[in-house]
């Protein structure tokens, strides 16, 4: 177990502000899991696990622990049929994973290319993408229990999944996420519906897609949209998408007749992207803290914002679509 004090964290939030952790910690099997649930000292700080950093907003430094999760692990275990069941450890990068499982002539991931992170942090928002969402291809999620200090189980009905949401963000967010199992399939059920991924194949000139095709299209499409962290520093959508009751919709559509809206989630969604975008907010800058020129919805550091300046323009922007519309955007993003 490598214990670390005073880790800058700067390198390990996309948002790529400055913050230090007084002690972090990289865990790479859950027997380094129990040798830390042994150390007292290090158990006795409040603990915050960091995945790939790229959900996250540091407004302060962090004056506990960071937990590190590193498990590198990737299994197949054959399934009934068509239906394969893949493993990753948390640590293992997101669109890595995703495209081994494709290598493997598996499909079901392909809609959630190039999405940031790591496969310990997807099920605990619930990633989802031009249609599909982890909770349509997870079979379970294992985690460490720091009280009982044991590994648990969920299987994918315990985990309270939502609209980027699930148990982990709540009673359980404290837990350590250590692996995460999927059900795959050799027989391809292509979600094509979403957005512009028919639109995207067609200039491609592919007629009948593989599962690889569909996930070269999406992360083109995500490339166009949104701004890679390596090059500018965001965490995607800051806020989640709100979903508000068919009456208010419906007030709203007579006030904005074109503000689009989609029926989902037991209510309707209305892109914040565009609310944010109406109230003038894409593009400016506050400093080096901004709005994304191309996609409202996210927040960039454009160089040496602090997550206090991203966090004030993030206020900014939420007061300003709730005056404007009487609509609450919520963070979508982990503000720390
Ligand atoms: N729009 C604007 N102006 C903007 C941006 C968006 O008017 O500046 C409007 C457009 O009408 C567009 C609509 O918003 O049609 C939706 O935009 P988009 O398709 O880009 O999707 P989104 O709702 O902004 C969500 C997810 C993304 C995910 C995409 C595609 C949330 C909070 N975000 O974004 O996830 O990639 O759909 O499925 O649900 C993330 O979570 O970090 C993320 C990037």
């Amino acid at each position: 177990m490598q214990i670390e004090t005073r880790l800058n964290l700067k390198l390990l939030n996309t948002f790529g502000v400055d913050a230090t952790a007084a002690t972090a910690v990289r865990v790479r099997h859950a027997g380094e899991v129990r040798d830390l649930l042994r150390n007292r000292q290090l158990c006795a700080q409040p603990r915050l696990i960091l995945g790939g950093g790229s959900n996250v907003l540091f407004t302060r430094d962090w004056p506990g622990l960071v937990v590190l999760p590193d498990i590198r692990e990737r299994e197949v275990e054959a399934g009934a049929g068509d239906a394969v069941t893949v493993i990753g450890g948390a640590g293992e990068p997101w669109d890595g994973f995703v495209h081994w499982t494709l290598g493997l002539g598996l499909a079901g991931l392909e809609n959630l290319a190039l999405i940031p992170g790591t496969v310990g942090a997807a099920p605990i928002q619930n990633i989802g993408a031009y249609g599909v969402e982890l909770r349509d291809r997870l079979l379970w999620v294992e985690t460490f229990d720091w009280i009982r200090g044991r590994l648990q189980t969920h299987y994918n009905a315990d985990c309270q999944f939502g609209y980027r949401d699930s148990v982990f963000k709540r009673e359980l967010a404290d837990r350590l996420v250590t692996r995460v199992a999927f059900r795959l399939s050799r027989k391809p059920e292509l979600e094509l519906d979403y957005g512009e991924i028919r639109q995207e194949l067609a200039d491609r000139s592919i007629h009948a897609p593989a599962p690889r095709d569909v996930a070269d299209a999406v992360s083109a499409i995500r490339r166009r949209k949104l701004p890679d962290p390596a090059v500018i520093g965001n965490a995607g959508s800051f806020f989640r998408n709100p979903v508000v009751s068919e009456a208010q919709a419906a007030y709203l559509r007579n006030q904005h007749p074109t503000m689009p809206q989609f029926v989902a989630y037991g209510g309707v969604k209305l892109p914040a992207g565009w609310l944010i975008e109406a109230c003038g907010w894409k593009g400016r800058r506050e400093g080096d803290a901004g709005v994304h020129a191309s996609h409202a919805l996210v927040l960039v550091n454009h160089g040496d914002a602090t997550g206090g300046q991203i966090w004030v323009l993030a206020q900014q922007v939420r007061d300003s679509v709730s005056q404007t519309f009487g609509v609450t955007l919520e963070p979508e993003v982990r503000v720390v």
